[in-house]
């Protein structure tokens, strides 16, 4: 049983690879990739509820409807899950958002994994006689990721994980600009299946990405992923579904290719675009520059709104937690 609140940051994800295979019978696609969690984060906070009904209260980016979030179905499906076997009370929780929504990060497939592990922790339920990973699973393909905490080989629809080593060495920098076109999985992933921005590489993107899994398990240093940026960022298959589905993605991300001089890709179903630095202090004053750029009018930017831009690095397991800004007032 673990103290209440139980508190837990739900991190962002980026696909340093993202290779479709092909489109399943049952309607999903076969993927390989390789993800990193990000030091970027969400933070969610549960404790017991006072009335007789889960509660969710959320601060910062708009993730629409609390009835329809993921971490309500979190705790629903792990209720369910444990039964009669311990009093699973009702839980109010708390959730900063920190991470754009509907932006290719994976955000509500972590908070959805944070609730999981907050609401089985608070129960006191015994996780070994469970399927935690089917649960997660069954919220969403990408939320058995973020259950491991670490940088992972992702197949099947995305739920089958497999662990894979950090890059040694110094944490890299990461900058991420999200445009603010907002674009739902389902619907970058139609436009991949119907042909829009199918692109046939004969297989490039997946050698790419089976290469990478290979190079961190044998010990891939970070100074030498920062090397590989410009065969990574070019390793994303739903990067032209994503630019079919919005066609002011391609020439932005044109143009901040050019006012950053770097290999510039884009995470999971985007639109959020990413530039590896060799540390969070260069991808800060490669952020200044974006958004002076915006400012003066250089960049044009989609949807002619300011995108979210963050300086952030790949998440270290183990690493000590970023500063809190949670107010706990808000309670
Ligand atoms: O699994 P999840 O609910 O997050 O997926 C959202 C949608 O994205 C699915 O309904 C499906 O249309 C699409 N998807 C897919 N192949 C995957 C993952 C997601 O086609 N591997």
């Amino acid at each position: 049983m673990t103290a209440d609140p139980a508190v837990r940051l739900a991190p962002a994800k980026l696909n340093l690879t993202l290779a479709v295979l092909g489109r399943r019978s049952d309607g999903y696609h076969a993927l390989h990739s390789v993800a990193v969690p990000l030091e970027l984060s969400d933070r969610l906070s549960v404790s017991r509820a006072a009335g007789r009904t889960d509660e969710l209260h959320v601060r910062g980016f708009d993730a629409g409807p609390p009835a329809a979030n993921l971490v309500l179905r979190a705790i629903d499906a792990a209720r369910s899950a444990v039964g009669r076997a311990v009093e699973a009370y009702p839980l109010a929780a708390r959730l900063e958002k920190r991470i754009p929504v509907a932006a290719g990060l994976g955000g509500g497939s972590s908070d959805a994994a944070a609730a999981l592990e907050a609401a089985l922790d608070l129960w006191g339920a015994d996780r070994r006689m469970m399927d935690v990973a089917g649960l997660a699973a069954g919220l969403g393909s990408d939320v058995p990721f973020f259950l491991g905490g670490g940088p992972a080989l992702l197949e099947g629809r995305g739920e089958q994980v497999t662990p894979l080593p950090a890059p040694r060495g110094p944490a890299l920098g990461v900058l991420l600009v999200t445009p603010a076109v907002p674009l739902s999985t389902a619907a970058v992933y139609a436009a991949h299946a119907s042909g829009r921005g199918t692109i046939s590489d004969g297989g490039a993107t997946r050698r790419t990405s089976e290469h990478l899994a290979a190079e961190l398990r044998t010990g891939l240093r970070s100074a030498e992923l920062l090397l590989r940026a410009g065969v990574l960022a070019a390793a994303n298959d739903l990067a032209p579904a994503a630019a079919a589905v919005a066609p002011e993605l391609r020439p932005f991300r044109r143009a901040l290719g050019r006012l950053l001089g770097r290999p510039v890709g884009q995470s999971g179903s985007g639109p959020t675009l990413w530039a590896l630095y060799p540390s969070r202090a260069d991808a800060a004053v490669a952020a200044a520059g974006v958004l002076a750029a915006v400012d003066a009018g250089t960049l044009n930017v989609p949807a002619g709104a300011a995108p979210f831009v963050a300086a952030t690095t790949i998440a270290i397991p183990g690493a000590p937690l970023p500063a809190d800004t949670w107010e706990e007032s808000t309670r």
